[in-house]
Parts: C-alpha cells; structure tokens; sequence
C-alpha cells in the first residue's frame, strides 16, 4: 500500500515537476529510435551506405563501422529531437505553472501526488488551445518505480472531479503512438480515442509519427470507477 497524498501545487515543487516531465518524456526516445529503424526507407538507406562503403573499401568491416556509426549518429539525432521537445514543454506551461494553472477563479489546477516528501506524480488541466470550450488534461507523469499502483489514476481523478465542478462538459488530451501505457491508462477512465494524426514536423512525418486525440464527455459525472 503506498501512502501518498495529493495536493495542489505549491512554488516548492516547480524543480520536482520540471524535472518529472522530462524523465517521463525522455524514456520513450529509444521507441521512437526503433520505430525509426522499422521505416523501409530507413533500412534502405542504411543497405545503401553499406553496399556504397564497400564498393569503395573493399572491406565488410569498414562496411559495419560505417553502418554502425550512422546508426549512432540517427540515435543522437532522435536523442536531440526529444530534448528540443522537452524544452519547448518547459518553455510552455510549465515554465510559469502558478500563472498557467493556479490563478485564483480560473478553473484550472495543477495537483502533485507526494509521497515522504517527494513529488512522485503529476497532472494538469487547462482550458484547451486547439479546442476551444473543451479543457485538457496534461503533464501525466509518475516515477518509474511507483508505476502500476494506481497513482496516475487517482491523479486524473482529482482533475476529472476538479473540471466536474465547475461545469466542464468535455475534456481532451494528446498523446502519442509510443505511450502506450498512457493509452492504457486513459482507456481505465473513460476517455476515447477520437482522433489520429502525423505530427506536422519533417522528422515526425518521415517516421510516421502518429499523435492521438482522446475525448472524455460529460455525462453526471466523468469518473465511472
Ligand atoms: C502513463 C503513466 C502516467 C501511468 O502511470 P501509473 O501510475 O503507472 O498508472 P496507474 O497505475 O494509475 O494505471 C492506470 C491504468 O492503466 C493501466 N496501466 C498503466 N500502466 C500499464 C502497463 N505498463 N501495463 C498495463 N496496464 C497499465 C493500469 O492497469 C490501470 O488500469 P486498471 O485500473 O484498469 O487496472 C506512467 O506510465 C508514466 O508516467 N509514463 C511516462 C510519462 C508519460 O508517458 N505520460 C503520458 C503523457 S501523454
């Protein structure tokens, strides 16, 4: 039984957050680097630098390392990707997370789950940009080691009942093809997947980078367990 508590978010925990986001971000780079390696295109690329090395060197081992370094060199690449994708979420609402989710009034909120004093879970919820009149739900994350317990759940819950509250009919969230235990998750509360798309950017269209829309309407309540 693990005994956390959630709470709303206070000043205190703005490096815990930070910090939680971006772990929880940055995991899902090595899937991402796979399914790059499962483009055909891709394994066209590399059986070309193949052939084309030892066409010139003569040598499979040349071949290999060459191979092996542009397999490396696309890693970085993937690895850079993310960073940049963690910075533009830290540059976003969670660089400002008081002015983004606490004002006095506004029916947003950020909750923290804590557990011995450390932040070990995270949510958000927001009127939506994309969708005006919906709000979305953000910044899902919990530590690794207190995954699987319930505590991403009991988090969206707490922001589910929050937006039930104050008369919120309809709550959307994205998120991608890699995080598959989000969908799980999401599936447990209610939500549906009501949209897919290719993340309009050059690196996610060459990879085929599916993002996911999901929808939770209200109908009572938002939470039916
Ligand atoms: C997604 C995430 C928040 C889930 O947190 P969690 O605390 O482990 O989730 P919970 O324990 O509350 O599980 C909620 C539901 O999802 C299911 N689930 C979660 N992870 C699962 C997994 N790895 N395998 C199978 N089911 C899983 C649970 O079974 C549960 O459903 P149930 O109550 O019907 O059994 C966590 O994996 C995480 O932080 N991931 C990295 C950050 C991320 O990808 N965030 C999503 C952004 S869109």
């Amino acid at each position: 039984m693990l005994w956390y508590q959630i709470r709303e978010y206070r000043d205190a925990d703005y490096s815990a957050v930070r910090t939680l986001y971006s772990t929880g971000f940055r995991e899902h780079a090595e899937t991402v680097y796979l399914l790059a390696l499962k483009q055909p295109w891709t394994q066209a690329v590399l059986c070309g630098i193949f052939l084309l090395i030892y066409v010139l060197s003569g040598s499979f081992l040349t071949c290999i390392i060459g191979v092996g370094g542009v397999m490396l060199a696309g890693r970085v690449a993937v690895q850079y990707i993310f960073e940049q994708g963690i910075q533009l979420g830290l540059s976003e609402d969670l660089l400002d997370i008081r002015t983004s989710y606490m004002q006095t009034g506004s029916r947003s909120c950020f909750w923290v789950a804590e557990l011995k004093g450390s932040i070990v879970g995270t949510v958000g919820i927001l009127p939506c940009v994309e969708e005006p009149g919906a709000w979305e739900l953000k910044r899902i994350s919990v530590k690794r080691e207190f995954r699987g317990r319930g505590l991403a759940k009991a988090l969206c819950k707490t922001a589910l009942e929050f937006v039930a509250r104050h008369d919120v009919k309809r709550v959307v969230l994205f998120t991608s093809m890699v995080q598959t235990d989000a969908h799980k998750l999401y599936d447990s509360i209610g939500f549906k997947k009501e949209k897919e798309f290719v993340w309009p950017s050059l690196p996610a269209r060459l990879i085929n980078f599916m993002v996911f829309k999901y929808a939770h309407s209200r109908t009572g309540g938002f939470m039916s367990c």
